[in-house]
């Protein structure tokens, strides 16, 4: 497979407090990656250098084999979706003109080719089309993820960057973006990253899961993998967590649903 992302001994620091130290990491074209670890970690800090919103210190970042810093970052950024927790939808723009911003940018000339893409991306995450004159403040913080998600999405960018884009609604509503995002990743085949602090999250939507700790990778690898074969003793007691939160014996591991719903995480202030 192709190797899509790479983070080549990164180093960053902010003022005296180093982040992130010999940070190395390839992702794969066409995965999944849930990123979660303890808070303060370095999780969005590492996701916005894939952006160029953050800049390394030392090492370097690569997308498609090429190092990111000599590039034109608005077009860098037109092909990575990013998607961050809460509103951060234009507030002064109808839910159409948000989810065009880009597209408009991108189609300059074909207003039709921008609708259209409008239309298909809000059916996609589940919104309603008569929703589409209304402003965010008008909305629910669910419908507003989505429209957030719809906007990230509506560049079709090959890479898709989310920050706990789902920490702000609640369960039910999590549960169906969770559907809806894990079915749009399996039909575009788009790259995703989403940062998480709920391992039963990280384990439902990744295809691999990347849990750091104290500015290193303490264990990158399948959930499956991650579940069976904890690496270090962090990744022990987060599996525990999961362990414990679904019921289940040892044994049975792998009948795990990794269900959100209805599932307690007692992760969260240990985790965040
Ligand atoms: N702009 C900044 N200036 C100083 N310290 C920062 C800045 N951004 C983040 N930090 C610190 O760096 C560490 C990592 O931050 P962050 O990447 O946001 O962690 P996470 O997303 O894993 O919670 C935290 O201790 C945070 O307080
Ligand atoms: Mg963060």
């Amino acid at each position: 497979m192709k190797t899509e992302i790479a983070f080549r001994h990164v180093k960053k620091a902010y003022g005296e407090k180093t982040v992130l130290r010999d940070f190395c990491l390839s992702i794969e074209k066409g995965e999944f990656v849930t990123i979660i670890g303890s808070s303060g970690c370095g999780k969005t800090t590492a996701l916005k250098m894939v952006n160029g919103l953050l800049t390394p210190d030392q090492g370097e970042i690569l997308v498609n084999g090429e190092d990111i810093r000599g590039k034109d970052q608005t077009q860098l950024r037109r092909n990575i979706g990013y998607a961050i927790q809460g509103s951060v939808l234009f507030p002064h723009m109808t839910v159409e003109q948000n989810i065009a911003y880009v597209p408009n940018l991108i189609n300059r000339k074909n207003r039709e080719k921008t609708r259209e893409a409008v239309r298909k991306w809000m059916e996609i995450v589940g919104l309603d089309e008569e929703l589409k004159d209304r402003y965010p403040s008008e909305l629910s913080g669910g419908q507003q993820q989505r429209v957030g998600i719809a906007r990230s999405l509506a560049a079709s960018p090959d890479i898709l960057l989310m920050d706990e884009p789902f920490g702000a609604v609640d369960e039910i509503t999590r549960g169906q973006l969770q559907n809806e995002l894990r079915r749009i990743y399996e039909q575009t085949g788009i790259t995703v990253l989403f940062v998480t602090h709920d391992i039963s999250e990280a384990l439902k939507l990744g295809t691999k899961v990347l849990v750091m700790d104290g500015g290193e990778i303490q264990q990158y690898a399948s959930p499956d993998e991650l579940l069976r074969h904890p690496a270090t003793a962090f990744v022990r007691r987060l599996v525990d967590q999961q362990r414990r939160v679904c019921h289940l014996p040892e044994e049975k591991l792998g009948d795990c649903e990794y269900s959100s719903v209805g599932c307690e995480t007692a992760t969260e202030a240990e985790i965040r």
